[in-house]
């Protein structure tokens, strides 16, 4: 399950331009399954509508410590007297997004000046701060001196980074991606259950070239892949991701840049020796043209004949020189009879898992956001060998924790030792 279902994160925004980015990472948190309560700052209010943030958060938003429902209780609105330690005491995390050098001073200072900082000192819940301002103020050694207190006392900070500021102006100071954001969060919520294991992951569709400018290739987006090397990066693995796609990876992800299905072959089976999980979660081209032209092929030599070879199966080379203490996960992107296309890929390929699913359903698959798999686990236990746990349509990232519980479990079940 993903580390965020059902957790409550308060989420405090302060007063920056980047406080509509916060909208953004509120609706990703809450989408992830987490229980968001949003804390404006009054510096906040003047850049984003509370609105916005009641319309997608879990709970309406929360703005001082003496606004709340004491005479008149409004449904759904907090009504305790005392918010910054109901807040403080249930939240399982804090996140503040932007953080302004106002926010970082008083919070290293202790001074509870509003709900947001009296909140922070309530809590004893993780706290990850998202600083977010003009690089003269990032660069103070004041706003430095704060942050080093901050990190000492255990806060998370997610750095800035540099690019477009507000007025026109350029440097670092630039609120974190919301995706980067979002990892951090994950980090500090999942449990390092993969800690030492070493976790090798293909992504994306390969290219197999025809020219110097074609190939064949198709339509994997690499998200799954992605989703499953964060995840596991979340939970404390060695990750090596190998992918054909430019997408950023979470922070301590090793990244091979591949196209074809020979490149992505050549560096898995080398890394195979030293990986205790393989993920092959790439979409890996079965053909490939027989040569390559050395230019590009012309229109006026007419209707060219593409000769096709087959690729090497990594998969099922895996599966043949595979250690028994290995976990091997292989992925099935079917449009029709996906269980016993599944459950033949399970037998022929050598894989402990096959992770299906019908890739033309709506919202599954190739390019979305989310997806909705089985998951064929061999089990010499169950009736038929093969034993199946169904995962229903939601984030990549949530899909992708699904399957690393499944691994997760086949490694208890195995009771294999950490590898250090
Ligand atoms: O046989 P099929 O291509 O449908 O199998 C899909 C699974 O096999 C995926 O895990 C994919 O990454 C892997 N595969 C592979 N090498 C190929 C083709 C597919 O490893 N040449």
């Amino acid at each position: 399950m993903s580390a965020l279902a059902g957790r409550r994160i308060v989420l405090g925004v302060t007063g920056g331009i980047a406080a509509y980015k916060a909208v953004e990472v509120c609706r990703r948190l809450v989408d992830a399954g987490a229980h968001v309560i949003p804390v404006l700052s009054s510096g906040a209010q003047r850049f984003v509508g509370e609105t916005t943030f009641s319309t997608l958060a879990s709970e309406p938003v929360v703005r001082s410590l003496w606004d709340i429902g004491v005479d008149e209780p409004v449904p759904g609105r907090h009504t305790s007297p005392i918010p910054h330690t109901r807040l403080g005491q249930t939240a399982d995390l804090i996140l503040v997004c932007p953080a302004t050098a106002r926010l970082i001073g008083t919070y290293a200072a202790g001074i509870s000046s509003d709900l947001l900082t009296a909140t922070l000192i309530a809590t004893t819940a993780p706290v990850v701060i998202c600083p977010a301002m003009h690089t003269e103020m990032w660069d103070h050694p004041a706003v430095q001196e704060n942050l080093a207190t901050l990190q000492r006392r255990g806060v998370r900070v997610v750095p800035p980074s540099e690019g477009r500021l507000a007025g026109g102006d350029h440097g670092r100071g630039r609120l974190a991606e919301p995706s980067t954001i979002l990892d951090v969060v994950h980090g500090v919520l999942t449990p390092p259950s993969l800690a030492g294991v070493r976790v090798l992951v293909t992504a994306g569709g390969t290219r197999e070239p025809i020219d110097p400018v074609r190939f064949i290739g198709n339509r994997s987006s690499g998200k799954q892949g992605h989703a499953l090397a964060d995840e596991a990066a979340a939970r404390g693995a060695d990750v090596h991701l190998v992918t054909t796609v430019d997408r950023a990876a979470a922070a301590g992800v090793r990244c091979t840049r591949v196209d074809t299905a020979q490149e992505m072959h050549d560096v898995v089976l080398g890394e195979l020796g030293a990986t205790d999980v393989v993920v092959m979660a790439a979409a890996v081209a079965d053909f490939r043209p027989v040569g390559v032209a050395d230019d590009k092929i012309k229109k006026d030599a007419g209707v060219p004949t593409v000769r096709l070879e087959p690729t090497p199966d990594i998969l099922a080379a895996i599966g043949q020189r595979r250690r028994g203490d290995q976990v091997v996960v292989g992925f099935a992107a079917e449009t029709s009879s996906v269980r016993e296309h599944a459950r033949s890929k399970l037998e022929r390929k050598g894989a402990d898992l096959i992770v299906a699913n019908d890739v033309a359903a709506p919202s599954v698959g190739f390019e979305h956001d989310t997806n909705q798999v089985v998951v064929l686990v061999r089990d010499p236990a169950a009736e038929t060998g093969v034993r199946e746990v169904e995962v229903p349509l939601q984030s990549k990232r949530a899909v992708a924790a699904a399957v690393l519980d499944v691994v997760e479990t086949l490694r208890n079940d195995r009771r294999v030792p950490p590898t250090r």
